[in-house]
């Protein structure tokens, strides 16, 4: 791709500039941006590339820098399970290599290489990966779920009180860093500072240095600890795995994987929270039991994964992806969000993906993410928790008002404000409790579904808005062994 954007013309005729190539200029039917005014709505702008390039589109990147973004949801899998043909190596991409990427570049965070697994390839991709999967094979599962649960409840007292809270400062940012620090074993580095500080690192402002060494200060002291005294715990695991892990390796993987589950599962809270609130049919089929917490996120998965992107996999030779000749040392964005769009595999996009699991947001290859299940728990206990404490909530906004921030890689909700009947406090080791509370829908008259989806079919009593709600004499035993199967870590 470089050489089609940046060369002088030749006489190849097979290299005559493919459509949107900056010989033809940028704007409509020329190439578009990523970032800047061309991107603010950059959903839109993926399925406008879509109709004109089809499932690979030549895009740019800050100052210009060209990239090729890839909408198949085939041809992402594709790229993604072809080591031999793609890495994530960028010390091979032709801009990089040409000197086109500055070093301040934006995007230099996500470009730079790092000895760690996600840009490493081959053995030493399989040593360091190795470790890291090794650590979390570790991790007993039922007792991380009660961690979940137990967090989740501190976090609802906090709130539960005042009848009012925002979902994405109180509860979405906050469960997955205390989970995690649960798992890593700094349990005592859990509170606000950390979490403000991970927010405020991965935001890029002024003061995202700081906050930056603020994490990775609590990350060495770790380390240093466990390689003194191993204990039971991620880090413990990762410090003596046979991999044979020095301080620094240690260190750059508990920060990859502090940040990469922090981001990845706040947005999939908030993300999995808005549409619960926001789409009334998704909200009756968890209540009247058509649809489970568990497959509410995944179709949050396929909707709105939580990294739109990926920067990014580069060409290791000439290759041709999605009919667009790709040429050896081009960088590809892999990229999720566009690819569960794919009217190749979705057709009719508000048709439930109910029991289906291949979406993108996980990754895919050698380099799938291994934190799923663990981002899966978090999501799926959190958000079942809270609904259980808080049957009644309800959004505390015009949806109109929801605000985003959006980049390349990630587009996550600002704040989710909402609004509830003030509750007593609960204990934090017990299971959630739910109230019996009246149901936002009027008697007799079920939600309606999302469009074009069946509607719930006609309820022979008032429909109940949630589990913890009165239902009919038939439904309560399956909301205890709901409780109990929940409480038992199941
Ligand atoms: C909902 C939550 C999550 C989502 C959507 C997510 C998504 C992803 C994606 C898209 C990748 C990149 C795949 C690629 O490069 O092709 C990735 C990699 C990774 N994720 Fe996750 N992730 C989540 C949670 C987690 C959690 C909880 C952890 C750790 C406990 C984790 C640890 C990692 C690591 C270590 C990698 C790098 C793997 C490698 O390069 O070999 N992730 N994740």
């Amino acid at each position: 791709m470089t050489s089609e954007f940046t060369s002088l013309p030749d006489t190849d005729p097979t290299r005559v500039p493919p459509p949107g190539c900056p010989a033809q200029g940028l704007g409509p039917g020329g190439l578009h941006r990523l970032y800047g005014p061309d991107a603010q709505d950059l959903g839109d702008l993926y399925e406008r590339l879509r109709e004109q390039h089809g499932s690979v589109a030549p895009v740019l990147l800050h100052d210009d820098v060209p990239m090729w973004v890839v909408l198949g949801h085939a041809e992402n899998l594709h790229l993604v399970r072809s080591p031999s043909l793609y890495t994530r190596d960028s010390r091979i991409w032709s801009p990089l290599t040409e000197g086109m990427v500055k070093p301040d570049h934006p995007l230099m965070p996500h470009i730079a290489w790092q000895p760690i697994c996600s840009h490493a390839e081959g053995n030493e991709h399989q040593r360091l990966r190795a470790a890291v999967t090794a650590a979390m094979s570790t991790i007993d599962h039922r007792s991380m779920r009660r961690h979940i649960g137990r967090y989740t409840q501190g976090l609802v007292n906090s709130f539960c009180e005042r009848g009012r809270a925002d979902l994405v400062s109180q509860f979405a940012e906050h469960l997955p860093m205390a989970v995690m620090c649960e798992i890593l074993g700094m349990p005592e580095e859990y509170n606000d500072r950390m979490v403000h500080a991970a927010r405020d690192a991965l935001k890029g402002t002024e003061t995202a240095i700081q906050s930056h060494a603020y994490v990775m200060g609590a990350l060495s002291r770790l380390t240093t600890r466990r390689r003194a005294r191993p204990e039971d715990d991620f880090t413990s695991h990762l410090v003596t795995h046979p991999a044979g892990l020095s301080d620094d390796e240690v260190r750059e993987h508990l920060r990859l994987v502090l940040f990469a589950a922090y981001e990845a599962t706040a947005n999939l809270l908030a993300n999995a929270l808005r549409m619960v609130l926001t789409e009334p049919g998704f909200r009756a089929q968890l209540s009247g039991g058509q649809m489970t917490v568990p497959e509410a996120i995944e179709q949050s998965l396929w909707d709105e994964p939580p990294f739109s992107t990926v920067l990014g996999y580069y060409a290791k030779q000439d290759t041709e992806l999605g009919g667009q000749r790709i040429r050896k040392g081009d960088g590809l964005l892999f990229a999720p969000a566009p690819g569960n769009l794919d009217p190749r595999i979705r057709p009719d996009l508000s048709a439930s993906m109910q029991g289906n699991r291949s979406h993108l947001a996980f990754g895919g290859g050698p380099h799938e993410c291994p934190g799923q299940d663990i981002g899966r728990a978090i999501a799926d206990v959190g958000v079942d928790a809270l609904l259980m404490r808080l049957p009644d909530v309800q959004l505390d906004c015009p949806e109109e008002e929801l605000r985003w921030r959006s980049s390349i890689a990630s587009r996550h909700l600002v704040s989710l404000p909402v609004r509830f009947e003030p509750k007593p406090q609960q204990d934090v080791d017990g299971p959630p409790r739910p109230l019996a509370v009246p149901s936002p829908y009027p008697a007799r008259q079920a939600a309606p579904a999302r469009p074009g989806q069946e509607a719930p079919a006609a309820a022979p009593h008032p429909v109940a808005p949630h589990p913890a709600a009165p239902r009919p004499a038939a439904r309560p035993r399956g909301i205890w062994r709901r409780l109990l199967h929940w409480w038992r870590g199941e």
